[in-house]
């Protein structure tokens, strides 16, 4: 069931999953809606959509999620443990962005990245400070006002995004943000490689969700680098070979991954999981901002039950 008045994803993030929820929900596990999953992970978080599905309507009672990209698990922490404080200065950036005009904003788009770009020298990601609730107002205010609510890091780990040119935006919805950081309050945010936190699942009540950067299907789908380090065939591989160990613990799994059969005869993702249960979801691509351009795409949805 998907309740609009509950706490949603607070910021855009490429792939994210708002747009096939329902079609994931008919996935999940039927030990999740027996209330039989008492430990929830998920090791590529992003936006979160399926998290915040997950987390208020099961009876989940340890969550754990985690992400390789150090900024965004920063601005999580933030939104768990200091919202008004975030809130303050988000509502700063928002006043003086709607008195601008559209040409200034567009400045003021470029002061905040260059600050963002060069503060991030300052920062010590395994600490949390007091640099730590600008830094996150930041980073929300860039993924409202950049182009198409992408993040993007060259290799030097400078946010590269250009201006967005959205003149007229709500940087945050006040009463989302506060139901976010409920959500959040009794869960473990970690900043890792995927191998690591899984490596650590034992638990035969788990369910896991898998949504990593996918397998490019051409050449210029290449979208992969979320952060610094991009996800290349052999971390997918290693992926494969966790879900198998995963898989001999009795956790249960759902992974989602694009379809290369569509477009070619490889088959790379489809042979990496063929001893488990392989199904489609329609959707668009969404790394084009061209509506026009955007395609109707399968995608895999794998589980192994
Ligand atoms: C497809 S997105 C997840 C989207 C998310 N499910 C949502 O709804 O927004 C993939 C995520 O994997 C993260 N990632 C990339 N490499 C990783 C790694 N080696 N370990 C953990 N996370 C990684 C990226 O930072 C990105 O947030």
């Amino acid at each position: 069931m998907i309740d609009n008045s509950r706490a949603t994803p607070i910021i855009k993030w490429a792939g994210g999953k708002t747009k096939v929820l329902k079609q994931l929900i008919t996935k999940f596990p039927f030990e999740l809606h027996y209330g039989k999953i008492r430990n929830y992970y998920e090791p590529f978080f992003g936006g979160g959509a399926v998290f915040f599905n997950i987390i208020q309507n099961y009876n989940i009672q340890n969550c754990v999620l985690s992400d390789v990209n150090e900024e965004l698990m920063l601005f999580y922490n933030v939104v768990k443990k200091d919202p008004n404080k975030l809130l303050s200065f988000v509502e700063k950036y928002q006043s003086n962005y709607d008195r601008l005009t559209d040409s200034d904003k567009e400045k003021f788009y470029y002061e905040i990245r260059n600050t963002y770009n060069i503060e991030r020298f300052n920062i010590d990601f395994n600490d949390y400070s007091y640099l730590f609730v600008p830094r996150a107002a930041q980073m929300l205010f860039l993924n409202k006002t950049c182009y198409n609510g992408l993040f993007r890091q060259n290799l030097r780990g400078e946010f590269n995004v250009p201006f967005g040119k959205n003149y007229k935006t709500n940087i945050v919805d006040k009463n989302n943000l506060y139901k976010v950081s409920k959500t959040l309050e009794n869960v473990s945010l970690l900043c890792t490689d995927f191998q690591e936190i899984c490596e650590k699942i034992e638990d035969r009540d788990s369910f896991v969700y898998l949504d990593p950067p996918y397998r490019p299907i051409n050449k210029s789908a290449r979208f992969t680098n979320y952060h610094m380090s991009n996800f290349i065939d052999n971390d997918q591989f290693r992926l494969a070979e966790i879900f198998k160990k995963l898989n001999e613990k009795n956790v249960k799994l759902m992974l989602n991954n694009s379809c290369s059969n569509t477009y070619d005869d490889s088959g790379v993702i489809e042979n990496f999981y063929k001893d488990f249960q392989i199904s489609y979801i329609n959707t668009s691509s969404t790394m084009s901002s061209i509506s026009s351009k955007r395609k109707k795409i399968n995608e895999l949805i794998i589980t192994n039950y």
